[in-house]
């Protein structure tokens, strides 16, 4: 089973063709017997990725197929999405929602399990960076609120709305995507930031609360990747030539750990492990994939 994958097109939006677009992914296609880990760790499975139809969610879309869930797509760009699951095949669907509306989440949780049956595993992976202002001043309050309406109002809801099919049955596994951002200030505008501390604090109440029935809550907090959403953020003195080469070697250039280059699959390989039963006792846990940028100061010249 051959599954075309994560080529980025000049907007940054998943394409299928083996073109010269931009290649997220570590290969054009992966097979299934490839694969280095155990295949099958979310075989039966049923989850909804919010945010599935671009980077980071797209591959986290894929992975949990490749590894046998039945997954729904939840997003608001319909073509981007409904491409993602054709690639994929019939153990994907797409359902059109924007987190920030109630009935819109109400819906995708349904629709996902009339399409595959009842819903084991949620990703909150949809988010917005906003603007990248570097000066409070300039920072528009609309732009601050929007940000908190996806990231936080959006996780919330569909939170929420996971809780009310899984609570009755005693099971499930919850899963948003945070930010280093989350982690240590001076990396993403106070929005974003304010946003994802928020993340990591509803991943561990709701840990508190649903712990009693029998549901995981955990978040991913992945170090910078070149997407349409990080992409704005790279400073201007750093964008010399393309583009996307240009983010992964200032990335490169500041990373703690030297020589890989984060790419959306590994965080996608960190959510397989989360919604996987290897994970069966892990719970409240912000699961941080950054090499461990946030986990160490070197300005003090101390192995330099
Ligand atoms: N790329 C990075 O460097 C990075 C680092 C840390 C965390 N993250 C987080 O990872 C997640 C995915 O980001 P990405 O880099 O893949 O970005 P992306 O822009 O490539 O994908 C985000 C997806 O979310 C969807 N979306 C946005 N608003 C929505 C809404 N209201 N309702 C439904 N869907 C909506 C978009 O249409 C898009 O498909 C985000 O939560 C982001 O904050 C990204």
């Amino acid at each position: 089973m051959l599954f075309p994958i994560l080529l980025l097109d000049d907007n940054l939006h998943i394409s299928n063709e083996d073109t010269s677009a931009i290649k997220v992914g570590l290969s054009p296609f992966f097979e299934l017997e490839n694969l280095n880990a155990s295949v099958g760790r979310l075989e039966g499975k049923v989850a909804l990725v919010t945010g599935g139809a671009n980077g980071i969610g797209a591959a986290i879309a894929c992975h949990f197929a490749a590894h046998g869930a039945r997954v729904c797509i939840a997003d608001l760009e319909d073509d981007a999405g409904r491409s993602v699951c054709q690639s994929i095949g019939p153990l994907a669907s797409y359902v059109h929602c924007n987190v920030t509306i109630e009935s819109d989440v109400s819906n995708a949780v349904n629709a996902t399990e009339s399409t595959h049956g009842p819903l084991d595993i949620l990703v909150n992976n949809a988010g917005i960076a906003g603007p990248p202002y570097r000066d409070i001043r300039d920072a528009l309050t609309d732009d601050f609120q929007r940000v908190i309406d996806v990231n936080v109002r959006g996780v919330f809801l569909c939170t929420k709305h996971a809780a009310r099919v899984m609570i009755p049955r005693n099971k499930g596994c919850i899963i948003s995507i945070a930010s280093t951002a989350a982690v240590r200030g001076g990396l993403a505008s106070h929005a974003y930031a304010a946003s994802k501390h928020a993340v990591v604090g509803i991943t561990k109440n709701c840990a508190a609360e649903l712990g009693a029935h029998g549901i995981k809550v955990n978040c991913i907090s992945p170090h910078a990747i070149a997407t349409r959403l990080s992409m704005p953020y790279l400073p201007e003195n750093e964008g010399e030539g393309e583009a996307v080469a240009a983010f992964e070697n200032f990335v490169a250039k500041n990373a703690n750990l030297k020589g890989p280059t984060l790419t959306v699959d590994d965080i996608a390989q960190a959510a397989v492990y989360l919604a996987s039963d290897e994970a069966k006792y892990v719970s409240g846990l912000n699961l941080v994939v950054d090499g461990g940028f946030t986990s160490v100061v070197n300005s003090m010249g101390m192995f330099s």
